[in-house]
């Protein structure tokens, strides 16, 4: 994640030779064929082709400084020169679109598919005509993807927490990525330490000491966080076990206990409340957020990532969350779960564009 691209690019040259060398036996390459790659690419990009696009900045704790500006594919390319493997890109595509082609492939109702993982985005097919920025010739289908970027969403209207401004001011990229510092996978076990740190400090949450291990940044991660969350047992036995183990805070109280549950429980109200108002603005940006008729389609949207494959509570208050806002028509609208979407989305938009 720190480092030189040599170093990144390489990396994941290495990874791929690994897995063509793994092919099983069943398969056989027709010679003299080139292997062609979807290449999922989870950042923002300056895209003009379909297999070239500039990085803009990194997000989610990647740094690294020669990158930015620099071509990803002629990247992947040269390094898969320099390990001797005979592939080509055949399409770079960005995580949500990757859920949004497989989500339509599978079914054609997809409208929308959104990521909420180490980060959050969101990609949604969009009719070409309402694309300003877009001067060629239409697109026979009429219709465009848009990859919306909304981790980077900003505005006043975002209430932010004096822990949401400590994290930003903390993190490798201050002032850019604000909703996805609040509703994704990589920040919320962070603020929660943040809140615990305070009532450590200010209201003796575990005792006369702070423990030192929460002064320590991302120390408990958003996992480890859903674990407690989800803790049934009577006396929160997982909670208590996670504080020692992550923070080493032994003999917790069971008040102390409920009130770690407590801060988890507001941080992922506010975090799943974030992404069902988020789908909400692009359900109302192509006109589905409110029934038109009996004949009214169906929307249905992919969602793809460890956070909302994992964490429970918050999926189920994204999903009750987005029923509330949308009322009615909610009846019209579905959230389903694509499995690996970017990974087997890029692969069939790297078919789809293959020179054979
Ligand atoms: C990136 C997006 C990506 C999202 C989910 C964000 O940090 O900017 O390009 O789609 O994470 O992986």
């Amino acid at each position: 994640m720190v480092g030189t691209s040599q170093e990144l690019f390489d990396y994941i040259a290495m990874k791929l030779a690994e897995f063509v060398n793994k092919e099983s036996d069943n398969y056989h390459h027709p010679a003299g064929r080139q292997r062609e790659l979807g290449f999922t690419f989870s950042f923002p990009v300056m895209q003009l082709s379909i297999a070239s696009g500039t990085l803009m900045r990194w997000t989610k704790g990647f740094s690294i400084d020669d990158m930015v500006g620099q071509d990803v594919v002629a990247e992947l390319t040269q390094a898969m020169k320099r390990k001797g493997i005979d592939m080509r890109v055949s399409a770079l595509v960005n995580d949500t679109v990757g859920t949004l082609a497989k989500g339509r492939y599978d079914n054609k109702d997809v409208a929308i598919a959104v990521i909420l993982g180490t980060g959050t985005n969101a990609a949604y097919v969009e009719q070409a005509n309402a694309v300003p920025k877009w001067h060629g010739s239409p697109p026979k289908s009429g219709d465009m993807v848009i990859n919306t970027e909304w981790g980077n969403f900003k505005s006043s209207h975002l209430a932010l927490t004096e822990y949401d401004n400590a994290l930003d001011v903390d993190s490798l990229n201050p002032g850019e990525q604000t909703f996805e510092k609040m509703t994704s996978g990589m920040y919320l076990g962070e603020i929660l330490r943040r809140v615990l740190y305070r009532m450590a400090n200010e209201a003796a949450l575990f005792g006369e000491t702070v423990p030192p291990k929460l002064k320590m940044p991302f120390v408990l991660r958003t996992p480890e966080m859903a674990e407690m969350h989800h803790d049934v047992s009577p006396d929160l036995s997982v909670v208590g076990s996670i504080l020692e183990d992550t923070l080493e805070i032994s003999k917790t109280s069971p008040m102390t206990r409920r009130v770690t549950v407590a801060v988890c429980n507001i941080i992922v109200t506010r975090a799943a409340s974030l992404a069902a108002a988020g789908i909400l603005g692009i359900l109302k940006k192509i006109g589905r957020d409110i029934a038109k008729d009996e004949e009214t389609q169906k929307t249905v949207i992919a969602v793809d990532g460890g956070l909302y494959e994992h964490y429970i509570k918050y999926r189920e208050c994204l999903e009750k969350t987005l029923k509330e806002l949308l009322g009615d028509q909610s009846r019209h609208i579905e959230l389903v779960h694509s499995n690996d979407g970017s990974g087997i989305g890029a692969a069939l938009l790297g078919a789809s564009h293959s020179k054979y």
